[in-house]
Formats: C-alpha cells, structure tokens, sequence
C-alpha cells in the first residue's frame, strides 16, 4: 500500500493548538507516516536517506507547517534544501518524486480579511503559494487544492475540530481514489 508521508514542521509542537489538532487528527487514518521534522533534527542534522525513504513509499506527500514570515519555518526550507537535490528529486536520474500527489496544509494568523489588498498583509493568499508550489511542481509531483486553515489565533475550538476531521477525509478521499 502507498502510504501518505505528512512531513510536519512546527517549530514548537508542544506550544501549537492549531496544527496540533490538524497532525494529530491526520496521524489517526491508516498508513499516514508522520515526520515531525524539529522533533526528529533538533540540530538540523536532517537524515536524508530516512527522509528520502519516507517519501518513496508514498503516493501523497503533505507538507504541513504554520505560516512564518509569510513562508515555511526554516526547518522545512532546509528540508528541501537537503532532501530534494539534483540526480534524487530533480535533473537526469532524479525522478524520484515524479508522479506523487503533493498537498500543503498550513495554518496562518491572518484572517481572510487580513489576506486582502486592504488588509493587514495587502496581498491575497495565493500570493504567497508560488515558492511552495513550484518546488513540488519543479520535482514532478502533482500539485492538490491546499488546505489551509486562516485565522488560526481566533478560530474557536468547534471550528479547529470541524477543519480536523475535514483533513482527515481529504486524506481519506485521497486513499479511496487509489
Ligand atoms: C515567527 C512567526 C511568524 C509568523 N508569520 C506569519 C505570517 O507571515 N502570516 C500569518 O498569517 N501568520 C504568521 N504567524 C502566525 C502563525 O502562522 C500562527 O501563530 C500559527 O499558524 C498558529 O498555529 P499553531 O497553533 O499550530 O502554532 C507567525 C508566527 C510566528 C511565531
């Protein structure tokens, strides 16, 4: 069976609410390989053979992170860096992650109004999606409707629960599809 590789990187795990219930409810559907990056490399000493490994056995690879500065936390930017070079993820040989599904899960402190020309952060969201998705797109993976989670400082506790299991049917759809 293809697995789902969730590649998670929180900066600090045991402080987050909102990516918390998202991973944890994610964790619970068969065959879904967590990999909580700052857990795993609190040097950044990052094993790309494992990583690698983890990413080969699966059909879908879900990056999940809250927004800092607009962009993944710096794990996860190493992470790319590290995990998908030339000859593996990109370039003659490195077809390694061609084909693969690619969904990106991000929770974010601006509401949908503050992702608005007028808004606190003058631009939309989707703005800011093109570094992410260019780098799956660059491996050959097939780029998935994100899901991302705004307002995540205000959203009350139904609602965090409420895009929980959403994401967990998304995950599960994804499976049944297979
Ligand atoms: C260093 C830092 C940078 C942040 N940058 C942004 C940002 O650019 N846009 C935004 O909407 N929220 C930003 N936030 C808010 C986080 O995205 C928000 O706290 C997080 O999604 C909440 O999820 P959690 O409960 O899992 O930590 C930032 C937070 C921190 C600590």
């Amino acid at each position: 069976m293809e697995t789902i590789a969730l590649v998670y990187a929180h900066p600090y795990p045991r402080r987050s609410i909102a990516c918390r219930a998202l991973v944890d409810s994610a964790a619970t559907l068969d065959g879904v390989e967590v990999r909580s990056l700052y857990n795993l490399y609190p040097d950044f000493e990052i094993d790309v053979a494992a990583e690698r490994a983890v990413l080969e056995r699966a059909g879908l690879v879900v990056l999940m992170h809250p927004i800092y500065w607009y962009s993944v936390p710096g794990m996860l930017k190493h992470y790319f860096d590290v995990v998908l070079t030339k000859g593996w993820a990109y370039g003659e040989g490195g077809g390694a992650l061609a084909g693969k599904d690619c969904l990106w899960v991000s929770t974010t402190g601006g509401n949908d109004d503050a992702y608005t020309p007028e808004g606190r952060h003058h631009h939309v969201f989707a703005h800011f999606t093109p570094p992410v998705e260019q780098t799956a797109r660059y491996c050959g993976m097939h780029w998935l409707d994100p899901f991302i989670v705004h307002g995540s400082h205000e959203i009350g506790a139904q609602a965090l629960a409420a895009s929980a299991a959403a994401l967990k049917q998304r995950l599960a759809d994804w499976r049944a599809k297979r």
